[in-house]
C-alpha cells in the first residue's frame, strides 16, 4: 500500500474556502527526481494566485488535487534510479519551477535533482527555505539582466517584501549605491538591510527623480517603463517581475531595440526565475558568511496554513512567510 502524508490542497479555485490539509499518497521519484522530507517551506504570492486560479502558467498545473508550494528546505529521504549528484541524507534547498510544479506544502515533495542545492550546515532549514522563488529572482535580475555595476544606483521598489528583501542586500553586495522604495513601516527594516536612502511611497513618488537611477527594479510591478523612463540614466534598466502579454511584449520590443540600434539606450526588461543551483549555492554562501540574511515576517504551523495565505493576500509581508512542517 502506498505510504500516505499530509499536504495542503486545493481541489477547485477560490479566494477562500478552498485549501485544505488531508492525508494523500506520498510522492514517488521518476529517475531524474528525489523526494525530500521537507522541514520548512515558504510562501510566495505564485501559491495564491494559483489558488484563487489567477497564476499566468495555469494552464500547466497538473488536474486536481493540487497540493500547493514551491519553496522548501529538508532531507533526502528517495532517489530516483539516475539521480548521481546527492544521496540519501543529503540536506538540500530549493523551488520548483514556474511551469506546472509545485508540492512543497507537504511532509514530502518530489523535485528534479537538477533543480536543488546543498544546504550547507551553517544555514538553518527556515532561512534557506525562504530564500530560493525570492532570492533567486533578485540574484538573477540583478546579476544576469540588470548586470549591476559597483557605484551604479539601483532602486527597488518593493524593497520590505520577500523579493525586495534579497534584491536590497544583493545590489549593496555587487557594490551599489541602493535606495529602497516602501511604506513608513518598513523604513527601518530597509535601513538595516543596507539601503542608502528610503523613499516612503505613500509621501514621494520615486519617478519625480530625474535622471536619478542606472537600475529601477520594480518588485511590485506599481511603476513602468514609460512612467519610470525619467528616472533612470542614459543606458537605464527598468525591470519587472509582473509577468503580463504587455510586459513581455514590452521586453520583447526593447530587446529588438537595443539590436537594431545600440548605444547607451534605455531598456526595459521582465525577470522569469529559472532554479539555478549555481544561483542557490552562491546565495547559501552569502547566507552562510553573513553577506545576506533572510527576512521572516511570520511563521506558520502546516495547520494553519490558512493563516498564512491570508497575511500574504494582504501584500503587507515584511520577508517571507514560513510554514513549518517537521
Ligand atoms: N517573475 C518572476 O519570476 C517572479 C518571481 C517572484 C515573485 N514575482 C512577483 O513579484 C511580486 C512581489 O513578490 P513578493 O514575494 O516580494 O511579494 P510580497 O512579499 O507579498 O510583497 C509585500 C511587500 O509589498 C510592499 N508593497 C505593497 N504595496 C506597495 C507599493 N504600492 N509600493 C511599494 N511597495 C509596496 C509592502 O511594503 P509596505 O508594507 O511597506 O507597503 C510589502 O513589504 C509578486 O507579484 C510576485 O508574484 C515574480
Amino acid at each position: 500500500m502506498t505510504q500516505q502524508m499530509k499536504a495542503a490542497i486545493i481541489n477547485q479555485y477560490g479566494r477562500s474556502g478552498v485549501l485544505h490539509i488531508a492525508d494523500i499518497d506520498r510522492p514517488t521519484p521518476g529517475p531524474n527526481d528525489v523526494i525530500v522530507k521537507v522541514a520548512a517551506a515558504s510562501l510566495n504570492p505564485r501559491d495564491w494566485l494559483t489558488m484563487r486560479g489567477l497564476y499566468q502558467a495555469r494552464k500547466s498545473l497538473e488536474p486536481f488535487p493540487i497540493t500547493l508550494g514551491s519553496d522548501f528546505s529538508g532531507e533526502i529521504v528517495q532517489l530516483g534510479a539516475l539521480v548521481s549528484n546527492f544521496e540519501l541524507g543529503n540536506k538540500v534547498f530549493g523551488m520548483q519551477p514556474l511551469r506546472g510544479k509545485f508540492g512543497a506544502f507537504a511532509q514530502y515533495v518530489k523535485i528534479d535533482a537538477t533543480a536543488i542545492a546543498a544546504k550547507p550546515d551553517g544555514v538553518n532549514h527556515i532561512d534557506a527555505a525562504a530564500m530560493p522563488c525570492a532570492g533567486m529572482t533578485s540574484f538573477q535580475t540583478l546579476h544576469n539582466i540588470a548586470q549591476v555595476k559597483a557605484g551604479e544606483t539601483v532602486l527597488v521598489n518593493g524593497a520590505s517584501g520577500g523579493v525586495g528583501v534579497y534584491a536590497l542586500q544583493i545590489a549593496k553586495a555587487l557594490g551599489a549605491r541602493v535606495v529602497a522604495v516602501c511604506g513608513p513601516d518598513n523604513a527601518d527594516l530597509c535601513a538595516s538591510l543596507g539601503a542608502d536612502a528610503v523613499i516612503n511611497y505613500r509621501q514621494e513618488n520615486f519617478e519625480d527623480h530625474t535622471t536619478a537611477f542606472d537600475v529601477v527594479y520594480d518588485v511590485i510591478g506599481r511603476s513602468g517603463p514609460k512612467r519610470s523612463a525619467g528616472c533612470l540614466k542614459p543606458g537605464g534598466r527598468y525591470i519587472t517581475t509582473i509577468p503580463s502579454v504587455k510586459t513581455a511584449a514590452v521586453a520583447a520590443r526593447s530587446w529588438l531595440a537595443s539590436k537594431i540600434l545600440p548605444g547607451k539606450r534605455k531598456t526595459s526588461h521582465l525577470v522569469l526565475v529559472k532554479p539555478q543551483p549555481a544561483d542557490l549555492d552562491a546565495m547559501a554562501q552569502m547566507l552562510l558568511f553573513g553577506k545576506l540574511r533572510s527576512v521572516i515576517d511570520s511563521r506558520h504551523d502546516l495547520n494553519d496554513i490558512e493563516q498564512a495565505f491570508e497575511r500574504s493576500q494582504t501584500w503587507r509581508a515584511r520577508g517571507k512567510i514560513i510554514i513549518d512542517i517537521e
